[in-house]
Parts: C-alpha cells; structure tokens; sequence
C-alpha cells in the first residue's frame, strides 16, 4: 500500500521533471505544438476560467458606461474625416481608444440602438492601462503559453476587447496579423479568447490551415504626413474557399500565426459575440519605426 502510494509520487515527480525541468514546453504537448506549426492556428477549449470571461465583460461594460460617445462621434460620422480618423487611430497605441459599428449611426447622426450595443471594439493599451486588463493579460500561463510558442522575450503591444454586436457586428475582411504588427523577423503572435460562444451564427473566426507558410500579402504602416497607408506586395486575392469556422465555447484561446489568413463575418443574430485579443512580439526582434503602432517614448511596451 505505502510502496504504491511512494511510486505514484515517484512518478508524478518523474511527470513533472520530465515535463518543466527540461526546460521545454510547459501548457502546450508535442502535439499541440505540431498542430499549431502545420496550421498557423490553434484552438485551446477552456484556457479560460468562464469566471474570468465574466469578470473582463462586466470591466468592459464598465468602460463603455464611463465613455461620452458625443466626444468622437463626429470621426466616425463626418465625410471625408480621412485624416481626423487616422489621428485617432494612431493615438490608441497609448490609451483605451473606443471605435463604432461601422452600421451604429443612422443617417441623422444619431445612434441607432444603445451605447453599449454601438461600439464595435476598445484598444489598444488595455493591458497596461485598465488594472483587471492588465491582472487578466499577465499571467504565468499566458507567458508560459507564448514562451511554449517560441517567445523567449515576450512583449505585450497591443490588446482589443472586440464587442461584434447583435444585429450590426461588422465582418472582419481576410487578413494577417502580420500585416498591421511587423516584426524583422517574424514574431508577432495573436492570441484570441472568446468571451461569449463563438459560433457561425453570432460572427465565429474562420482560417486557412496552412495558409501562414507564404509571406505577407499586405504592410500597413504609418507615414510621414500622419497618415496611414498599405502597401501590397501580393495582388492575388484569398481563397476564401480553404476557409474553416473555428466556432469555440466561452473560455477557449484561439492561438493565430502572424501570417495564418483569418476573419470573421457580420454577426446578424441577436446575440453578441465577445472577445479579447493580444497581440505580443519578441523583443529581441526588430520593430520598425513606420509601424502603425507606436508607443510614446514615457510609456514604452512591457513584457509580463
Ligand atoms: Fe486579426
């Protein structure tokens, strides 16, 4: 009896020295991180505790009801605002910056249902300003996750809580990440958790498996006038037809190459389709200066 109790301990010793003492991959198995390496994406069910979920959609509700929608309406409804919008943009790289539906105005101006039901996503210094973001963005498993994918010097950049609202969620086109967060070499790396199921109804994810093998398609930088502009490298339009839905529970963690193609449809139904994303690079890589986002010299990126 005292023998076999001594050898279970024995071998949970062995486990857990074989698993954290070499040094190597400490949430993700072998298999996890070969899918990930042949799909560009990775679907991680309950990484997320459904009470944290909660907690970060009462923070977020929270904001939302703090913030004067009056304040920046008129960048959003304003023909040719081209350049008032880019300001205000390029200033969330250093504040909790609050963007509409793309539908949420009627033609008058006005809202055309609630506040909280109009904003279409918040960004992108959540982490490091807003104290549950940042308790919420820096755990020990989100750093030991992205040590695991190859991070050995991770630096949080950017973070966005993403409503895609009832009725009026707006698609978001065919992308990668790479293409608004470059880094020489490759190292950026989103990690996407669903606050609410996410499934076809309500505007879930969709990737190309594989699709991250080929290089950037798209640059979106900043440039010199304060503006912001793409440049293409690569006209050839995306097969959406390799798409797949990643529909996930609450509480999932979608993991996303830089380079993996993804995106998401409008949501029509009458249900929300909460997320909160980060994005975090290495930082030993080089970071170019015409990157969109910049952080101000007094307020510089951290790590965990
Ligand atoms: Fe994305």
């Amino acid at each position: 009896m005292y023998l076999n109790f001594a050898l279970k301990i024995l071998l949970l010793s062995f486990i857990c020295i074989s698993v954290i003492g070499s040094g190597e991959l400490r949430i993700l198995t072998p298999e996890q991180l070969a899918q990930y390496e042949q799909d560009g994406f990775l679907v991680l069910e309950g990484f997320v505790n459904p009470k944290a979920c909660d907690a970060l959609r009462k923070r977020a509700l929270k904001l939302v009801d703090d913030f004067d929608p009056s304040s920046i309406s008129e960048i959003f409804t304003t023909r040719h605002q081209g350049k008032a919008k880019d300001s205000y943009f390029l200033s969330s790289a250093n504040k909790i910056c609050f963007f509409f539906e793309e539908e949420a105005f009627l033609p008058d101006g006005t809202l055309r249902q609630a506040k909280e039901l109009s904003i279409n996503k918040m960004g992108h210094a959540m982490h490091d300003l807003d104290p549950i973001f940042d308790f919420f963005s820096r755990t020990q498993k989100i750093e030991n996750l992205v040590t695991d994918l190859g991070l050995n010097h991770p630096l949080l950049m950017q973070s966005m809580y993403i409503f895609k609202q009832p009725f009026i969620g707006g698609e978001v086109t065919c992308h990668q990440d790479g293409t608004f967060l470059y880094t020489e070499p490759d190292s950026s790396i989103g990690l996407w958790i669903a606050l609410e199921d996410a499934t076809l109804l309500n505007g879930c994810l969709w990737a190309i498996p594989g699709g991250h093998v080929i290089p950037l398609k798209k640059r979106f930088f900043k440039t010199e006038d304060g503006g912001t502009k793409f440049e293409t490298y690569d006209t050839t339009p995306w097969d959406l037809t390799k798409m797949v839905p990643l529909e996930v529970p609450k509480g999932s963690l979608i993991v996303l190459h830089s380079r993996v193609p993804h995106m998401s449809y409008a949501n029509r139904s009458s249900k929300s389709r909460h997320a909160y994303t980060l994005h975090i690079i290495d930082r030993s890589s080089v970071y170019p200066a015409d990157n969109w986002l910049q952080r101000a010299e007094d307020f510089p990126a951290k790590g965990f």
